[in-house]
């Protein structure tokens, strides 16, 4: 098979764990006999400061004309410690969503045996939880407008929009992969309190008689905040608006034992995305020490979603697993002192994959 990708490093950490996810890549379509061709554009900080653009037209067409897109991370303190800057990085990454209607953010939550011990949580209450949060990635509060200030500049408003068709499109993908897996759906909104979520919860209402086979729960967002913690293994499918899949989903990353793990799948429209969840964590940047793991994850998800191609996903699954039962892992999940750099994980990943 033909891969057509676009390659966006973006900023801080992005160049080095998209390079280990590119290398792991490489190498399982080698395995594999798939023909591989790629290219790089820009997106983010290092975007503005070549461009002034954070999503330039040039990196939109070459996301629109690949097959998939591997995403690293953005994100500069010189910006986050700046709230009057003009252009932000961030800025780069919503156009990106919404300009390739990215309109699902698939974030599968999973624990690793190896990293049991590495979560906060009691192991009896994370071991075997398996769910996949859908995140509703080009509405709502990041998108909705009016967004800013008065004009004395002390007063500042967001807006949260959703439109039916935006609730519509999104619970029903999250019911056919509910159809996939357990049966469940889990509805989180603040139905309690915003018109958005009475919204969402009127036409789930409507939906879910649609999907007799699965159980559908609904669930306000507080709740579903200290639930996700207390039972995680309660949950099979959570679908939920923007930012509270935003926040519930840094959430979920302790199950795993490090937010270093959770990779995710953005599709909609056109191109889909393969990103970690993690940002571009700048105090690690250039020093060969962040863990590739959610990247290269990433890249099992690309496989599966973009190429229907199950088994080199799971070959990446096995690799990364196989890794970590070895001890050969970043600093961040490394548990005898012994701690491998970026490009070690990588080395053993891709050695593995080639045997
Ligand atoms: C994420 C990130 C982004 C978001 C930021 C970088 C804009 O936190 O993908 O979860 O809030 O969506
Ligand atoms: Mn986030």
């Amino acid at each position: 098979m033909k891969l057509n990708i676009a390659v966006l490093p973006g900023d801080g950490i992005g160049p080095e764990i998209i390079g280990q996810a590119l290398r792991v890549t490489e190498a399982v379509c080698e395995k594999f006999g798939h023909e591989l061709s790629y290219e790089y554009a820009i997106v983010g900080a290092s975007a503005i400061d070549e461009v002034g653009n954070p999503y330039p037209d040039s990196t939109h067409e070459l996301c629109m004309s690949a097959d998939a897109v591997l995403f690293g991370a953005i994100g500069d303190p010189k910006y986050d410690n700046d709230p009057s800057a003009k252009v932000r990085p961030e800025q780069g990454l919503l156009a990106m969503r919404k300009k390739l209607g990215l309109f699902a953010n698939i974030r599968p939550v999973t624990t690793f045996p190896s990293l049991i011990h590495k979560s906060p949580l009691r192991a009896e209450l994370i071991e075997g939880a398996d769910f996949m949060c859908i995140r509703e990635l080009t509405g709502g509060m990041y998108f909705g407008r009016p967004q800013g200030r008065s004009e004395d500049g002390n007063t500042a408003y967001d807006t949260c929009v959703y439109t039916r068709e935006e609730v519509e499109r999104i619970l029903h993908l999250s019911y056919k992969y509910a159809q996939l897996r357990r049966k469940k759906v889990t509805v989180v909104d603040k139905a309690n309190v915003l018109a958005t979520s009475r919204l969402w919860r009127q036409v789930a209402q409507e939906i879910e008689k649609q999907y007799p086979d699965v159980e559908t729960e609904y669930m306000f967002v507080d709740n579903a905040a200290m639930q996700i913690i207390q039972w995680p293994k309660r949950f099979d499918v959570l679908v939920t608006e923007n930012l509270f899949g935003d926040i519930l989903t840094d959430e979920a990353s302790v199950i795993t034992g490090s937010l270093g793990m959770l990779p995710s799948a953005s599709i909609g429209i056109e191109t889909s995305v393969f990103e970690p969840i993690h940002g571009s964590y700048p105090q690690a940047a250039g020093k060969n020490i962040a863990n590739p793991l959610a990247t290269i994850l990433s890249a099992a998800l690309m496989f599966e979603y973009a190429f229907e191609l199950k088994e080199e996903g799971a070959l990446i699954r096995k690799a990364v697993d196989a890794s970590m039962d070895a001890g050969v892992v970043t600093e961040d999940i490394s548990s005898a002192g012994k701690a491998y750099s970026t490009s070690d994980v990588g080395d053993w990943i891709v050695n593995f994959v080639k045997k």
